[in-house]
């Protein structure tokens, strides 16, 4: 039983759901028995973290999003709907190989709640956050990325605490300890979400520029 300091809540936690080997194989196997939150009540798979196996020795980026979408939920592969087609193209214009990137979740079971004929995204709680976090410490040991770039508040706050702002320190590498150096930026789903066209073009610039800087950090080890 793992406890949430900040809340003193007991929650089951994923921790008891590993496996003895932490080999990706092996990891994406277990996942999909995993009941330590709710959240797998309702989804139809546990959707684990993934780069283009021709690629394994190569990864030295690790995307981390928040959680699968409806897409994702029902395909089992991250970022296959519109955000990641999103993130695909914008990888692209900066230069960074998505073959060469592991692509994860902070949690791995879609939440979400209906309304009509829709599945609507609905954002993970700080306990569900915690519960799944050992999946993602799994993932972060057995691909060992030079980076770890978070895309979103979620993800940034689940390794960097819940004071982080992604807004006042997006495209900054940070060091959290027992992390590989870390760089937060957008969601793309928030900037697919923008009001106007104005704001989109604005976030995607700032988007692209964080992924830059990611590259570049890359670049210079
Ligand atoms: N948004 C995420 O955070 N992750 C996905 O896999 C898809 C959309
Ligand atoms: Fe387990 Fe994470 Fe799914 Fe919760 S969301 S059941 S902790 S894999």
């Amino acid at each position: 039983m793992a406890t949430l300091k900040s809340q003193k809540i007991k929650v089951p936690g994923a921790a008891e759901f590993l496996p003895a080997e932490h080999s990706l194989p092996v990891l994406q196997v277990a996942v999909q028995h995993c009941k330590g939150c709710d959240l797998y009540r309702n989804a139809t798979q546990a959707v684990f973290g993934e780069a283009d196996v021709s690629a394994s020795g190569k990864i030295r980026m690790m995307i981390v999003g928040e959680q699968p979408g409806d897409r994702e939920d029902r395909e089992g592969h991250p970022f296959v709907g519109p955000a990641g087609k999103f993130l695909d193209r914008c990888l692209d214009e900066a230069g960074i190989v998505r073959k060469e990137v592991y692509v994860t979740n902070a949690v791995k079971h879609f939440k979400w709640e209906p309304r009509g004929k829709v599945r609507l995204h609905k954002k993970p709680n700080s306990r569900e956050i915690f519960a799944c976090s050992p999946w993602l410490r799994a993932e972060v040991d057995a691909v060992a990325p030079q980076l770890l770039v978070c895309l979103g508040a979620t993800a940034a706050q689940s390794l960097l605490g819940a004071g982080f702002r992604v807004t006042k320190s997006h495209g900054q590498v940070q060091h959290a300890e027992g992390w590989p150096p870390i760089l937060a930026t957008a969601h793309p789903a928030s900037i697919l979400r923008a009001r106007t066209e104005d704001d989109r073009h604005r976030q995607t610039a700032e988007f692209l520029e964080d992924l830059r800087a990611a590259r570049s950090f890359l670049r210079k080890r």
